[in-house]
């Protein structure tokens, strides 16, 4: 049944933290790797609202039900970032509004030329854009939901499984959103299929590297989707990828996993 954005609508809402005993960590802390990739994902889920920006200007904003879905996804992973710098400062780490606006000052120029080139592409590109974004975004919370599930297994701390176990369940809200628009939307256009296969094959790359440093981006593709486990994971996602009209074959997750692995050492 395809998930309508009704269903989403009346199940969004702020991430729920109750019971979970942030201040236990303080006596049990996650290991470095672990604290490595949440700080990570913390940039990343605050980063969605400028994401969201971009997003804005483009035609995705005349579809209401687009933009009713963004304005409950942006509020939902604006909570993920919440509920992980509360555990990044209870590791006695600066998290939440200082460190992003760190990042957003060191982003400020790429930022400005981003914006411009995204509003360019997107206007010529029409409607298909509206398929395509659906498409990048699906291939996005899939990677994210997956990048959790590997955390809470390498890591093993039951509080922070606790946790990422209840991010995980409404990102699968978002997936349902992104992948079932992705679906329809490109089963009903080759030239949506089209760009949407260009860009994902040339421009995609995982979740946050257009943010986040190389180095981070590569430990972070060694530690969760490296080793046997990693790699099925990875797998799955591509295998998702090849269900979407007219994107067979892509193999997105591993091709980018492996350039990225390559590329740095994980530190
Ligand atoms: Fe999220
Ligand atoms: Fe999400």
């Amino acid at each position: 049944m395809r998930t309508t954005i009704d269903s989403y609508k009346a199940r969004a809402g702020r991430l729920n933290t109750d019971g979970i005993d942030f201040e236990g960590f303080k006596d049990y802390p996650l290991s470095a790797e672990a604290l490595r990739s949440l700080r990570y994902m913390h940039d990343i889920e605050h980063h969605t609202i400028c994401y969201l920006r971009d997003l804005l200007l483009t035609p995705a904003h005349r579809d209401a039900e687009v933009t009713s879905f963004l304005a409950c996804w942006a509020f939902e992973e604006l909570w993920h970032g919440e509920a992980i710098a509360d555990v990044l400062e209870a590791h006695g780490e600066s998290a939440g509004a200082p460190r992003v606006a760190n990042l957003r000052e060191r982003r400020k120029w790429r930022d400005t030329m981003e914006v411009a080139s995204h509003f360019g592409a997107s206007t010529l590109a029409g409607a298909s854009f509206v398929a395509l974004h659906m498409s990048w975004g699906a291939v996005n919370e899939w990677t994210t939901q997956a990048g959790y599930a590997r955390l809470a297994a390498r890591e093993a701390n039951p509080v922070l499984t606790e946790l990422l176990k209840r991010i995980m369940k409404q990102e699968g809200g978002h997936i349902d959103f992104y992948a079932s628009e992705a679906a329809r939307r490109l089963g009903e256009s080759k030239k949506a299929q089209k760009l949407t296969r260009f860009a994902l094959k040339h421009l995609w790359r995982p979740v946050g590297s257009g943010v986040m440093p190389k180095s981070e981006v590569a430990f972070l593709c060694r530690f969760l989707f490296g080793g046997s486990d990693g790699r099925a994971v990875a797998e799955r996602i591509d295998r998702r990828v090849d269900k979407l009209p007219g994107q067979d074959g892509l193999g997105l997750l591993t091709t980018a996993i492996d350039n990225f692995s390559r590329l740095t050492p994980a530190a």
